[in-house]
């Protein structure tokens, strides 16, 4: 009897003072686990007389339910705690500013070519294009520019050799190839632009890279014009440079595959700029593409989209567009 008021005075404090689960579990084995104090003398109770056991087994089993209680009781309180602390450890304080993303967007040279496309196809112009590596045929010959001619020159060119076949190839230098390609397959009437990227062999400075972009565009048709050309140039500028009144000229100029050819000036901030290169598509352009040049007639342009796009964004030097610095890029 007394051992039993030992244990129930013993365990009532331990539990009380188990400071964790892990703690409180091993309490329970010690008390009542298989081996533990007050199991042991349940199972003493057989070895007890007769008289005595009754009243030390009843003793015994309320001392056990009691303990079992007591444990129960301290078990759900120290859950709660747990779940307590892991919900107030595990909280996300939401007002907090996040970390961010970094997103990155399209190089402002293809925003710029994007925009353009989008003014020509509202006028109906389709989008043709044409390879970087181009033969000398559709770059040159095909454009009225043969061999000997000084025009070559004008235009230093990469060239490239197949060294097995020993076949001439070259990275085109303007898009106007791509003229000739669509001729070759498509009939008038004709109305396309060939935006894309050209290369010349040069050394670079704030105005010259070597490979930069233009844009080609052709209409061929019965009656088609020069006063054409202005209009459609000038309805382009307009909408490019933001609806605003544009003021653009021709002066007579030459290109072997225009005549007669024009460079197209624009008024820009209180001063003519050369954003083109244009005119009525040579006959004997026409007629290498087996096009009747008594039939149809049709004008050609050429503008330097690195060019616009330095004016429209007030770029001083070119060559930012192919230094993918991030700090530059970024602002577009
Ligand atoms: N291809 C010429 C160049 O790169 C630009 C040019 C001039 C294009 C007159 C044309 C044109 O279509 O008619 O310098």
């Amino acid at each position: 009897m007394d051992d039993l008021d030992k244990i129930q005075e013993k365990a009532l404090k331990d539990i009380e003072k188990a400071a964790d689960e892990g703690a409180l579990k091993s309490l329970k084995i010690e008390y009542l686990g298989r081996k533990g104090r007050l199991t042991k003398i349940l199972r003493e109770l057989k070895n007890i007389a007769a008289g005595e056991r009754v009243s030390i087994g009843e003793k015994a089993n309320l001392l056990r339910q009691k303990l079992e209680e007591n444990f129960s009781k301290k078990e759900k309180l120290l859950k709660a705690r747990t779940k307590k602390t892991v919900l107030s450890e595990e909280k996300i304080d939401i007002t907090l500013p996040g970390k961010k993303m970094l997103v990155g967007h399209l190089h402002p040279l293809t925003k710029i070519r994007n925009e353009a496309e989008e003014i020509f196809t509202a006028f109906g112009f389709a989008i043709a294009e044409g390879p970087e590596m181009e033969t000398e045929h559709y770059n040159f010959d095909a454009l009225n520019i043969p061999a000997d001619h000084p025009a070559r020159q004008m235009q230093d060119t990469f060239w490239i050799k197949n060294p097995k076949t020993k076949e001439k190839f070259l990275l085109r230098t303007h898009t106007s190839p791509v003229q000739i390609r669509y001729m070759e397959y498509h009939q008038p009437p004709i109305r396309i632009i060939a935006p894309g990227r050209v290369f010349r062999y040069e050394a670079t400075d704030a105005t010259h890279e070597t490979q930069f972009y233009q844009l080609e565009g052709l209409m061929v048709d019965k009656k088609t014009n020069l006063a054409n050309l202005k209009a459609i140039i000038k309805i382009f500028l307009r909408e490019f440079f933001g609806g605003k009144n544009i003021e653009i000229r021709f002066r007579p100029s030459y290109f072997p595959f225009v005549k007669p050819g024009v460079e197209v000036d624009m008024k820009f901030n209180g001063k003519w700029m050369e954003i083109a290169g244009a005119g009525m598509v040579h006959p004997k352009v026409l007629e290498g593409v087996k096009l009747d040049s008594r039939v149809y007639q049709g004008f050609a342009f050429g503008v330097g989209l690195d060019r616009i796009a330095m004016m429209k964004y007030k770029i001083p030097d070119v060559r930012f567009f192919y230094a993918n610095d991030i700090r530059f890029l970024k602002q577009f």
